[in-house]
């Protein structure tokens, strides 16, 4: 396939500069504002009615934005009956999915509304989200392989990513004629509902997408079933290691793994980078989406030389972030997710705080699941033992001559997800390039928001499987490669 594919475009998105623009976004988000979505499993047979649950508000304890009736294991059993690969054209499955990208566009007010209320996202973060989960339909639909389906998958999701995510996994596997069985995270039941229903309007048969609400169980007992030819799963490496072996002792050999995961991904600075834009950069990787981005910066290295004044400037720049609700542009860090990754970043906080090394940190408003950016000190990532998957951003210093052992200190944690290289030097860019373990690099630039089409992304080691999501070679893992072409 042409990665550069001149008849595809990204989404255009909002021009957040344009005050119309901003007035067209919320008239269009406001009908929503108190709505009540009540969801349920949506398949391809029947389903036993049973009790709802409320959805929480991340953000804002007084509002649940809807119900929720989880998909019980008789559920699991019916979808999977029911799945049936999407055996049309692949010119078809590719204009039903370009009109399922011009359908979310249409519905971008409530899309917003539900990205907002149930994922705590602002307004940025939920127009990054719905570009991004059009550019992977209209892309892989773009790229609509004629080749065998693999057969039924199962497609896991997290809620940091609830459209874009969980839109990009599905869309490959139904651009590849495959059926979808999917198991949203259970933060995030409702948008999945609205895009699924939104699927199937725009033409994909019931048979071929299947939504299961549910929680960890539902996905293992998705993803340990023979009646399963392959999996599509996001999230944590613990989990994606679960998977594995429940792959291996249930499914047919060879059955396809793609898993994309977390990072410990680290951010080097030395004495020649341009410092206002490497806080900029900075700011942007470690804090956008409250740091709850996989490819979010976690631990910076800054050459010794410059590390005071560099660091006056980076605190200087954390003071003038807003913490709070989220949905106002003037808004850059909204919640986290709930009460449970609250709680977790903050201890993790705390014990920085009793040993010393909290360097900085803002003021948490007291309602919502809300954490203030922090810095804290660190020897070197060799010190980070797991993802803090939240606005708390690692720091150490180091020598110029010794640049090579915090590239083998980065490499040594077994992750290899995003990294970010601040300098001027252009030679150091090659040598930096020749020896760091990354999916994806950047230079002089932030670390996250990876464009489909143009940066496929996608990890190493810890951090993924492969094949890049957005990028010329992901398809091909949604297909047989032992059976002949439709039509030979
Ligand atoms: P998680 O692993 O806890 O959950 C992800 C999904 O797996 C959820 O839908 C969950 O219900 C399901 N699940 C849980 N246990 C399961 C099991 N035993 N079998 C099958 N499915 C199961 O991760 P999370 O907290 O939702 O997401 C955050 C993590 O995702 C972070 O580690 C982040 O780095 C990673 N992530 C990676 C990427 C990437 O592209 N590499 C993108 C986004 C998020
Ligand atoms: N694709 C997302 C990013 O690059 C995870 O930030």
């Amino acid at each position: 396939p042409d990665l550069f594919q001149p008849e595809r475009k990204n989404s255009k998105g909002f021009d957040l500069a344009h005050q119309p623009t901003l007035d067209a976004i919320d008239a269009a988000r406001t009908p929503y504002a108190t709505h009540q979505w009540q969801v349920a499993p949506i398949l391809a047979g029947t389903s036993a009615p049973k009790d709802p649950e409320p959805v929480t508000n991340p953000a804002d304890p007084a509002d649940s934005p809807g119900t929720v009736a989880w998909a019980s294991a008789a559920d699991v059993d019916t979808a999977l009956e029911a799945a049936k690969p999407w055996g049309v054209p692949a010119s078809e499955r590719a204009a039903v999915l370009n009109k399922v990208a011009d359908l979310y566009e249409e519905n971008f007010g409530e899309l917003f509304a539900i990205i907002h209320r149930e994922a705590g996202k602002m307004v940025f973060d939920a127009v990054a989200e719905l570009r991004e989960a059009v550019d992977f339909l209209r892309y892989y639909a773009a790229n609509a392989p004629e080749a065998t389906p693999v057969g039924t998958f199962t497609c896991i999701s997290p809620w940091n990513f609830p459209l874009a995510i969980f839109t990009g996994q599905i869309s490959a596997a139904l651009a590849a004629g495959n059926a979808v069985i999917s198991k949203p995270a259970e933060q995030t039941p409702l948008i999945s509902h609205l895009a699924v229903q939104l699927m199937h309007r725009a033409g994909v048969p019931k048979e071929a997408l299947q939504l299961l609400p549910g929680a960890g169980d539902v996905g293992a007992a998705l993803t340990s079933d023979s009646r399963v030819d392959g999996v599509a799963f996001t999230g944590s490496t613990d989990t994606a290691l679960k998977i594995r072996a429940a792959m291996a002792a249930n499914m047919a050999p060879g059955a396809p793994l793609i898993a994309e995961t977390g990072g410990l991904n680290a951010m080097i600075v030395d004495s020649t980078a341009l410092p206002e834009q490497a806080v900029q950069a900075i700011i942007e990787s470690a804090f956008q989406s409250a740091g709850q981005r996989c490819s979010a910066l976690r631990c910076l290295y800054v050459q010794e030389d410059i590390a005071g004044p560099f660091i006056e400037m980076l605190t200087g720049a954390m003071d003038a972030l807003s913490i709070g609700t989220p949905w106002s542009l003037s808004t850059d860090v909204g919640p986290v997710i709930d009460e449970e990754a609250r709680q977790g970043i903050a201890d993790h906080i705390q014990t920085a705080r009793a040993e010393g090394r909290l360097m900085h940190e803002l003021k948490t408003p007291n309602a919502g699941t809300f954490i203030a950016p922090s810095l804290i000190r660190v020897n070197g990532i060799g010190d980070m033992e797991r993802e803090i998957f939240g606005p708390v951003l690692h720091l150490a210093t180091f020598r110029s001559e010794n640049l090579d052992d915090v590239i083998d200190a980065i490499n040594a944690t077994g992750y290899g997800l995003t990294f970010g290289l601040q300098t001027r030097i252009d030679d150091r860019v090659q040598h930096v390039t020749d020896r760091i373990h990354a999916g994806n690099m950047y230079v002089n630039r932030n670390q996250i928001g990876a464009i489909v089409g143009s940066q496929p992304f996608g990890g190493e080691g810890l951090s993924g499987t492969g094949p890049k999501a957005g990028g010329p070679h992901y398809l091909a893992r949604f297909c047989r490669h032992d059976a002949p072409r439709q039509g030979e």
